[in-house]
């Protein structure tokens, strides 16, 4: 597996990406579900914006994954939102590259570059139920906070 950092032209990469996080328990959003909500679509329209990062995972060539860092303001929060100096982070393996331990790498390599690039902390929202939470309490982070069906999840990097 090799990791290369995204670029703009990631951006349909991150809208797919998005549509995968959206639907992780079963088909429930189309793609025009997730153009047509700003709430949503701000994870990949803007990308990168100033303080955006993030790595895409091949696996013989072929984008296996996604893990990318937004800092979104006050006025347009994500689900994950905590405050306006914290990224949030969104991490998606492709079907069917599950299982092959793509995720944790990828969320390895953003951990590694938030920490290089002196951030304070990251931020994400989980769903309840959702087995991802397992990766996340792995990797330190805990729970600060509640937003509808989901939790809002903190890691602290100083
Ligand atoms: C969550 C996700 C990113 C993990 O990526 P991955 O490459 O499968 O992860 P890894 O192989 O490194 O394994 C990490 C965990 O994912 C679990 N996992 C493995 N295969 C899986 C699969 N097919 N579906 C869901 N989770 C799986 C593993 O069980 C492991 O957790 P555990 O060891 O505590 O059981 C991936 O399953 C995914 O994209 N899911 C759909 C979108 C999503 O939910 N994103 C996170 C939104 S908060």
């Amino acid at each position: 597996m090799l990791l290369r950092p995204l670029t703009t032209a990631d951006r349909p990469l991150l809208r797919e990406a998005t549509l995968a996080n959206m639907n992780w328990s079963g088909p429930r959003y189309g793609v025009a579900d997730i153009d047509e909500a700003p709430e949503l679509s701000h994870y990949f329209t803007g990308f990168p914006g100033d303080s955006d990062f993030g790595f895409a995972a091949l696996v013989d060539g072929a984008e296996a994954g996604v893990a990318w860092a937004v800092l979104l303001p006050a006025s347009d929060p994500g689900y994950g939102f905590v405050d306006a100096e914290t990224p949030e982070l969104s991490l998606t393996t492709f079907q069917p590259y599950r299982g092959r331990g793509v995720g944790t790498a990828l969320l390895d390599a953003l951990v590694q570059e938030a920490r290089r690039r002196g951030l304070p902390a990251l931020s994400l929202s989980v769903e309840d139920a959702n087995p991802a939470r397992r990766l996340y309490e792995r990797t330190g982070f805990e729970v600060v906070g509640r937003n509808g069906g989901s939790d809002t999840m903190l890691l602290h990097l100083r």
